[in-house]
C-alpha cells in the first residue's frame, strides 16, 4: 500500500516536473484544467462526444438541452482552453467558483448516473485554490 502510494506520488511529481518544463500554465492551472476537462466537458465543451444513450429518443432531447444550457453559461472551448490564467473572464471565474463551492455542478440528475463525475474533495480543493490564484494574478 505504502509502495503504491510512493510510486503514485513519484509519477505525479514527475508529471508535474514534465509539465513545468513545457510551462505555459502553472501546475495548479494544468491540474485544474484537466479536472474540468474530465469532469465537466460532457456539457461544457462544444467538442464533447456524446455517449451512446444520448442518441436514443427522449434521452437525446434531455441531454441536448443540458448541453445547450450548459454551453451558454460556460463553454470550455471559448471560455477556458488556450486562454492564459490572467486573461480568464472574471464573471466566468466567479460562477465557476460558486458552482464548485456550493456543489451545484454537475447537476444532480446527471450525477446520479455518472457518480464518477462528481468532484472529489481533493479536486475541489485544487480547483478553488487555482481560482483564488487567478484572482490574485488578475489583482481582484
Ligand atoms: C449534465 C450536464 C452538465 C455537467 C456534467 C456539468 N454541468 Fe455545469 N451546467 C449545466 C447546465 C444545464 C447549466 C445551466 C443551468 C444551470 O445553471 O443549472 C450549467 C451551468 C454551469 C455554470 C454557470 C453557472 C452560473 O451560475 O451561471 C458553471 C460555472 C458550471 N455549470 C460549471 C460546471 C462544472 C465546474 C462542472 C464539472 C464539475 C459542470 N458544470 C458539469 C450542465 C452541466
Amino acid at each position: 500500500m505504502n509502495l503504491v502510494r510512493s510510486v503514485s506520488l513519484f509519477v505525479f511529481c514527475l508529471w508535474i516536473a514534465v509539465m513545468q518544463v513545457s510551462a505555459k500554465y502553472s501546475p495548479l492551472s494544468l491540474s485544474s484544467r484537466e479536472i474540468l476537462k474530465s469532469k465537466c466537458a460532457d456539457c461544457h465543451s462544444s467538442k464533447a462526444v456524446m455517449p451512446f444513450y444520448a442518441k436514443l429518443p427522449f434521452v437525446k432531447d434531455l441531454v441536448k438541452k443540458d448541453v445547450e444550457d450548459g454551453l451558454l453559461d460556460f463553454d470550455m472551448e471559448k471560455d477556458l482552453n488556450d486562454i492564459p490564467d490572467k486573461d480568464l473572464d472574471e464573471a466566468k471565474l466567479i460562477h465557476l467558483e460558486t458552482s464548485i463551492a456550493d456543489n451545484t455542478m454537475p447537476p444532480l440528475q446527471y450525477a446520479v448516473i455518472h457518480w464518477d463525475k462528481l468532484l472529489t474533495k481533493d479536486e475541489k480543493i485544487v480547483l478553488l485554490k487555482w481560482i483564488n490564484s487567478v484572482y490574485k494574478l488578475k489583482g481582484i
